[in-house]
């Protein structure tokens, strides 16, 4: 019995000492995108330009479906949203009030080319606020979910 107890602690004791240096190396940063982002002053940030380029795109606004938009929802109430949204979806504090995807956006009738120009306006706010690799292709990720909703034709 006292041999067995021996040899239970000393395999507990060599586990524990391999294993325990390997663990910082394996984990990876368990931070919330959000706080990688810089909380709500990053998001706001990257937002605000985001919308800003979105608005006074020409490509975009050729589509009168989405200029009507601009209209009965002014860049300020958009960044607010969008905001929320990215927000939230990022493990943020806060609550999206908006309405879903599907129903902010059938109306506009967009196409997959007028998402590639948003991407493309996404992507050069993303840079100027030098948001790093990873976190922007999580954002892209969380995004791009959102695209068979907004999308309504080739
Ligand atoms: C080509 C891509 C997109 C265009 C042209 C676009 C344009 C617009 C426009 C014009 C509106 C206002 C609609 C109206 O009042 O009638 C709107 C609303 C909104 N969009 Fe987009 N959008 C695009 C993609 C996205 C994406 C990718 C997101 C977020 C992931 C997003 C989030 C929102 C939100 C949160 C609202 C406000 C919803 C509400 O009123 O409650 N949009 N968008």
């Amino acid at each position: 019995m006292k041999i067995l107890k021996m040899a239970i602690t000393s395999m507990a004791f060599v586990l524990a000492t391999t294993i325990a240096p390997m663990a910082p190396a394996q984990q990876t940063d368990t931070k919330p995108l959000y706080e990688r982002l810089g909380g709500l002053k990053g998001v706001t940030v990257v937002v605000d330009d985001f919308i800003n380029r979105l608005v006074a795109n020409k490509t975009l606004n050729k589509n009168s479906a989405i200029n009507a938009g601009r209209k009965s929802s002014p860049a300020p109430y958009l960044k607010f949203q969008v905001a929320q949204l990215i927000c939230e979806l990022s493990g943020g504090p806060c609550k999206y009030t908006g309405q879903a995807m599907k129903e902010s956006h059938t109306h506009l009738n967009i196409s997959e080319k007028e998402w590639d120009v948003m991407a493309k306006e996404f992507q050069k706010s993303l840079d100027k606020f030098k948001v790093p690799a990873a976190e922007q292709k999580e954002l892209f990720d969380m995004v791009g979910k959102t695209k068979a909703d907004i999308v309504v034709r080739k």
